[in-house]
């Protein structure tokens, strides 16, 4: 077994966390070999729920689950953390608009991310699920300036495997005879799911599918996804969304296979000429703890339009919340 690390999870007694704390607690994010001390936050009239979790993971005796420490208070949660996945977020009221959320949202990123900046380890991965999520991850970034800006990502693995999953089926094949697809941009219904470069069994996909499927049923399938659970489960997806963040973790921390790639939401550093910052979502292979974007890629203007858009968005949406950035 190695030593401990410091797993932190915000809104742990909401019904993303009841999916996810266990998985994690199991050794299924970071290894069987890698004990894991919990660091779980809520708001304090959450607590008692909270506590209920808590007697419920040490009822589990995971060999992987070294301590649990529940709290309220954000300094305490972030102590000296190696991973923290921010899942709680304010959700959308009745008549709130997407502003509104922001603002609301940016009342619990912008000290999220002061104090990840202030207690967390220096090389701490942050992975933001709450939504919005790029742009909560960008609000928490910039207000973490003491921070490699590169420690924050935001999850569009759950869009990911959703598009795995449709290709599947649709081809016959198995998701893991998938290769190489792509989420480009917003965790949104602007998001755009790319096949141009992915493989079934080795063969090229969009020679397997008709282009009209690919356009008018998959892409939007895949971008309302969301939406469709919400209606058929009357709450948003809780057991996928986790089990998302699980896997977006376990290859930054781990690896991606070799000949494949996974989708990350990062700050842009300008490549396939996405704005420089905001949280975007790419391909990237990752190695040693660190990610890099998949370079090379040829783009088609099919693509190219469906990029700028969820672009035009994220750009949008992070002109709301500039006023909230650290100076
Ligand atoms: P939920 O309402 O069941 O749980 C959220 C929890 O967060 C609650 O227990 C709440 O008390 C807590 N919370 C609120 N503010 C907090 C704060 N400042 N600090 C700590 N905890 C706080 O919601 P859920 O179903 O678990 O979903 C959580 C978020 O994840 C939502 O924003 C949802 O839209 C989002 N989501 C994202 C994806 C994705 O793919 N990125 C997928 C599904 C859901
Ligand atoms: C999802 O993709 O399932 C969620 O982000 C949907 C939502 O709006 O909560």
């Amino acid at each position: 077994m190695k030593s401990p690390v410091r797993v932190a999870v915000t809104g742990a007694a909401g019904q993303i966390g009841y999916a996810l704390l266990f998985r994690i607690a199991a050794g299924d994010m970071l290894g069987a070999d890698q004990p894991v001390i919990l660091h779980l936050l809520e708001i304090t009239p959450a607590l008692p729920a909270l506590q209920g979790v808590v007697m419920e993971l040490n009822d589990c005796a995971f060999p992987t689950l070294a301590g649990v420490v529940a709290t309220d208070d954000v300094n305490v949660a972030f102590k000296d953390v190696d991973y923290a996945l921010l899942v709680g977020a304010r959700p959308r009221g009745p008549g709130m608009e997407r502003k509104d959320l922001l603002e609301a949202n940016g009342a619990i990123f912008a000290p999220q991310g002061k104090a990840l900046s202030d207690h967390a380890k220096r090389d701490v991965k942050v992975l933001v699920v709450g939504n919005p999520a790029n742009t909560n991850a960008l609000i928490a970034q910039q207000n973490a300036p003491s921070l490699d800006p590169k420690c924050f990502t935001a999850m569009v693995r759950l869009d990911h495997n959703r598009a795995l999953s449709q290709l599947a089926e649709k081809t016959g094949a198995h998701t893991t005879d998938i290769k190489k697809v792509t989420i480009w941009g917003n965790h949104s219904s602007t998001q755009y799911p790319d096949i141009h470069h992915t493989t079934v069994k080795g063969k090229a996909a969009t020679d397997l599918i008709d282009q009209a499927w690919y356009a008018d049923t998959f892409i939007p399938v895949v971008q309302q996804r969301g939406a469709a659970i919400i209606k058929a489960r009357g709450a948003s997806s809780a057991a996928s969304a986790a089990s998302a963040a699980v896997d977006h973790m376990r290859s930054w921390a781990l690896g991606t296979a070799e000949g494949d790639w996974v989708s990350m939401g990062i700050p842009s550093d300008g490549s396939y000429g996405i704005a420089p910052g905001v949280i975007y979502g790419y391909p990237v292979a990752t190695k040693g703890g660190k990610y890099e974007i998949v370079q090379g890629l040829e783009i088609n203007a099919f693509s190219r339009e469906r990029m700028a858009a969820t672009e035009k968005e994220l750009r949008e949406e992070r002109a709301a919340v500039e006023h909230l950035f650290a100076k």
